[in-house]
């Protein structure tokens, strides 16, 4: 008995032994926020040894690995050099770059039009959005010359891809990062405090928050997976109990997520959730959330996607959930340029853009115009009645009533200066280099033709006003080196 027993033991020990130390290769021997740049290594040697052994890896068969991706990320912009580049906009724990493809007939160029933002693979563990996103891709580079969305979207849309948040928790298999935090509770939250501590922030947070400093996203959406459904702010509540939790802009984005569920092969269809969209705090309420980090602080109005019931997917399935998929995604990012009211805000003084701002009466929410154009671009349910109101600081704002129909509308705006003294202006044409040059011109040949003699005085008086400015300065610069204000200089 004793015999049979030891053997027993010994058998169950033997055939334990594989997963053991397959499982002690899922975590890295450095500690926390140390760069393990073998991980890479470690996960080909896993992958090799698995694919002959064990059943958990055959989950990554078919899917592309960190360095697949990169590959085909690059290949793509090479393919398609004339529409898309390619960036990084960090790194992750384990130095892995965070790169993003975007596409656009001027790629890396500013212009007027609405920027749309995708993101996958947020959680480690939940790959479908990455491998979804390069399809997406390379669908709209082979179609862009012959379907009218894919060519709306390149000659109107500034689209940024980011197929993995999370490249470590990919190659760990987890949810978390490598420092195991769950990254869609990292962002700073409206209603408890809790990630406001900077320097605890992951670095793929803090990348997504400084892209968005760089960048101005008008709406964008996040793909997860695990469930089908359009999730879409408040994720959180602020007494922590689960119910509907609506933001400001509850229609509008109820009707972005109908876009994505009802373009869905059958997301709508849902018996869990009513026309395949939720608000995120009546599914579940969560804290730290990218999606309400976004509407708030990045004025971009953002979607958390569940694209499949399962996270992980046989690869065989991944051709059908791109099937799935391709007609929701195109049309959200097209409905950017198909609905709501867009436009530019001028000043009447100068002529010039005036990066202001766009409220809609009784949605208590800012839509901030481009800093270069002075563009804005305000997601809003069609076939509504709304009064749109510019404004700017300094000047006077105005307001206007719009009836939506079916189309997207555009609404340019020319606000007047709020006081103007006579000196004001005086001094702000003056002072202002960037003055356009047109009038710069008209003023030129003002002189030329009728006040020549004016013109040579004036010149003698200004080169002689120069050199004595300059000399002052450069005595100013000694005197005040290490003074911050050195910087001003008229
Ligand atoms: C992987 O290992 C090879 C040699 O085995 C080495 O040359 C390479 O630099 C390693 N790559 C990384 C990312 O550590
Ligand atoms: C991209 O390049 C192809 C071939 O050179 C050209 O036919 C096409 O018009 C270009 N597309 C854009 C958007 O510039
Ligand atoms: C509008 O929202 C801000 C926060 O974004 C809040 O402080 C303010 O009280 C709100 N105003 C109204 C009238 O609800
Ligand atoms: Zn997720």
């Amino acid at each position: 008995m004793k015999l049979i027993f030891a053997l027993v033991f010994i058998s169950l020990c033997l055939s334990f032994l594989p997963s053991l130390i397959a499982r002690g290769a899922y975590h890295s021997s450095l500690p926390s926020g140390f760069t393990d740049y073998s991980y890479a290594n470690s996960s080909r040697r896993l992958l090799e040894y698995k694919q002959a052994q064990s059943s958990v890896v055959d989950i990554t068969r078919g899917y592309m690995t960190n360095s697949d991706l990169e590959r085909a990320m690059k290949a793509f912009v090479q393919k398609c050099s004339n529409i898309s580049r390619i960036y990084s906009i960090g790194k992750s724990v384990y130095g892995f770059p965070l790169w993003v493809i975007e596409i656009s007939d001027k790629p890396g160029v500013e212009e007027a039009e609405p920027a749309f933002k995708f993101i996958g693979n947020v959680h480690g563990d939940e790959p479908v959005g990455r491998e979804l996103l390069m399809l997406l891709s390379n669908w709209i580079c082979d179609n862009h010359m012959k379907n009218p969305l894919a060519r709306l979207i390149v000659e109107n849309v500034h689209l940024h891809i980011l197929p993995s948040m999370n490249p470590d928790g990919f190659s760990l298999r987890r949810r978390g990062n490598a420092n195991n935090i769950d990254l869609n509770r990292d962002f700073p939250d409206q209603f408890f405090p809790v990630n406001d501590d900077v320097g605890a922030r992951q670095p793929e947070t803090r990348a997504i928050m400084s892209w968005l400093r760089k960048i101005q996203f008008t709406a964008s959406a996040s793909l997860h997976g695990g469930a089908l459904v359009a999730n879409y702010p408040w994720d959180g509540t602020e007494d922590k109990r689960r119910n509907y939790y609506a933001c400001p802009d509850d229609q509008t984005f109820r009707y972005m997520a109908s876009v994505y569920s009802r373009s869905h092969r059958n997301m709508y269809l849902s018996k869990e959730f009513q026309g395949g969209i939720t608000n995120g705090a009546a599914w579940y309420p969560i804290y730290g959330a990218m999606q309400d980090w976004n509407y708030i602080h990045g004025y971009c109005f953002e979607l958390t996607l569940e694209i499949s019931d399962n996270k992980w997917p046989n690869a065989k399935e991944l051709p059908i959930l791109w099937e799935y998929n391709k007609m929701s995604m195109l049309n959200l990012v097209a409905s950017l340029v198909k609905a709501g009211v867009h436009g530019r805000i001028f000043s009447s003084d100068t002529g010039r853009p005036l990066p202001g701002s766009i409220i809609i009466k009784g949605i208590n929410h800012t839509v901030k115009a481009g800093r270069v154009f002075a563009d804005y671009h305000r997601p809003l349910v069609q076939g509504e009645r709304y009064e749109v109101i510019a404004s700017a600081p300094q000047y006077k704002s105005k307001t206007t009533h719009i009836w939506l129909g079916e189309e997207a509308m555009t609404v340019d705006f020319i606000l007047d200066p709020e006081v103007t003294t006579e000196g004001n202006n005086l001094l702000r044409s003056v002072c202002d280099c960037t003055y356009g040059s047109k009038s710069r011109f008209a003023f030129v040949e003002f002189l030329w033709r009728d006040h020549l003699e004016v013109y040579f005085v004036l010149i003698v008086i200004l080169t002689s006003l120069c050199f004595l400015l300059k000399r002052r300065l450069k005595s100013n610069l000694m005197k005040h080196r290490q003074s911050p204000k050195r910087s001003v200089m008229i």
